[in-house]
């Protein structure tokens, strides 16, 4: 029997996925739906079926006798793709539209982990401004603002001054006087996240990656989907790692269980180290982008292999590398997060193990920027201080006038430097 994996996405993290299925002695035929124009490599074969189009994706699963369907991207899985899969007998790995819900509705997050008793941040929900004010009056100052539903990393807002909570709870409810929003006690300390596959009784963690998420070096300017990562984080202490997972993450899996709403996927757990513990910040249903791309390379095991046997119940042996860091940096179009600018020539890095594309468009045999973040450009060496190194030596001899950040995994460099 042929085995045909399909991949549903279009960035840079699915260009990872694609490529690990590639790797997998198991897998015969890889499939990308949509999928992007930097996706060429041998082997690769793209449908141009939209990500949100999930008739059209489960006539291509069935049309192309697809063994494993895995989703890159959070909004198929919250539509509920992997329900209309599984009443259609087609093996997908991810969650169900309901337990998708973690990642889609900040407010069913928040009562699960409540209700369970799991760490993490105080809140309340409001959907009026009356309310809202007397939550900023009982919570003050720093305080956290997060719009229920999806929104692109763009629907938290963290505000320092009680005067700039009252600008932002005007401006809210003067556009919708009845916005449903989670307000939030800030938490401080050192942020990580953890990424689970979660099986029906088996999970793996995968090893921790940082992401860089605001715009500019020394984490300046706007927040992103993610400017660049590295994994793994060897100044985060292996207990600190294991306390979360015993303590926010496997309660978690075990609460939506117990709720009658199992959790399968990628559980992607939001921690902040505070002085009292780790606590939940948020949770995702998918691989982050850019850290997927710094991750997966460092899988020995085979993916397909993993992501069956959890879907079987069964629990896997994996095998992660862990004698080297892996480093990527994201080329983005001058102008993102705001009004990417199209048209600009994507270079062909040279002397790096990958660049995964994203929003790229082939015209005239040139990739072109056509989107928001364009590529990360991926490299591994010993020390994360080398990794950065060859990242960077490698984007500056392309002499590229895409948009980076120059300090991907100082954290870890500067750690580096104290030992
Ligand atoms: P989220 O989309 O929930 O991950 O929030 C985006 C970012 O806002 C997080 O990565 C944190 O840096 C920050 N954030 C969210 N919630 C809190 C909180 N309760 N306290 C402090 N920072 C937060
Ligand atoms: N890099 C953060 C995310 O994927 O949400």
């Amino acid at each position: 029997m042929t085995t045909t994996v399909l991949v549903v996405g279009s960035g840079a993290r699915e260009h990872a996925l694609a490529k690990t299925f590639l790797r997998s002695q198991q897998v015969d035929r890889v499939l990308v739906a949509p999928g992007n124009d930097g996706m060429t490599d041998a082997g690769l074969e793209r449908f141009d079926v939209a990500l949100n189009d999930l008739p059209g994706l489960l006539a291509l699963a069935q049309a192309q006798s697809v063994t494993l369907t895995m989703v890159g991207s959070e909004e198929p899985l919250v539509l509920g793709i992997v329900d209309l899969f599984r009443a259609n007998q087609q093996q997908i790995f991810g969650p169900s539209k309901v337990a998708a819900q973690l990642e889609g509705s900040k407010s069913f997050t928040k009562d699960l982990l409540l209700r369970h008793n799991i760490p993490t941040a105080q809140a309340r929900v409001v959907d009026n401004l009356a309310d809202a004010q007397a939550v900023l009056a009982e919570f003050g100052a720093p305080i956290v603002f997060k719009l229920d539903g999806l929104a692109l990393g763009k629907g938290v807002s963290v505000v320092h001054t009680v005067e700039k909570a009252n600008t932002y709870l005007n401006n809210i409810y003067a556009k919708s006087a009845d916005e449903k929003l989670v307000i939030e006690e800030f938490l401080d300390g050192v942020e990580f996240s953890i990424f689970s596959l979660v099986g029906e009784n088996g999970v793996v963690h995968a090893p921790i990656a940082q992401d860089h998420k605001r715009l500019n070096d020394n984490d300046e300017g706007p927040n992103t989907g993610g400017m660049g990562a590295y994994s793994p984080v060897r100044w985060l202490d292996d207990d600190v790692v294991q306390q979360a997972i015993t303590t926010l993450v496997e309660p978690s899996i075990a609460a939506m269980k117990a709720d009658g709403t199992p959790f399968t996927g990628i559980l992607y757990t939001g921690v902040m180290l505070t002085s009292k513990g780790p606590k939940i910040i948020e949770f995702n249903v998918r691989f982050g982008d850019p850290e997927a791309q710094v991750v997966l390379p460092q899988l020995e095991s085979d993916l397909y292999e993993l992501l069956t046997d959890l879907l079987a119940g069964q629990q896997p042996q994996v095998n992660w590398q862990t004698q080297n860091v892996y480093l990527g940096v994201v080329l983005a179009a001058p102008g993102y997060p705001v009004a990417p600018e199209k048209g600009l020539a994507v270079p062909n890095v040279k002397n790096v193990d990958m660049i995964d594309y994203a929003g790229v468009k082939l015209v005239e045999e040139q990739l072109m920027t056509n989107g928001g973040r364009v590529a990360t450009v991926v490299s591994h060496a010993e020390t994360a201080s080398q990794a950065q190194e060859n990242v960077y030596a490698a984007i500056r001899a392309s002499q590229t006038a895409l948009h980076y950040r120059h300090d991907i995994g100082y954290q870890a460099v500067n750690a580096e430097k104290e030992i």
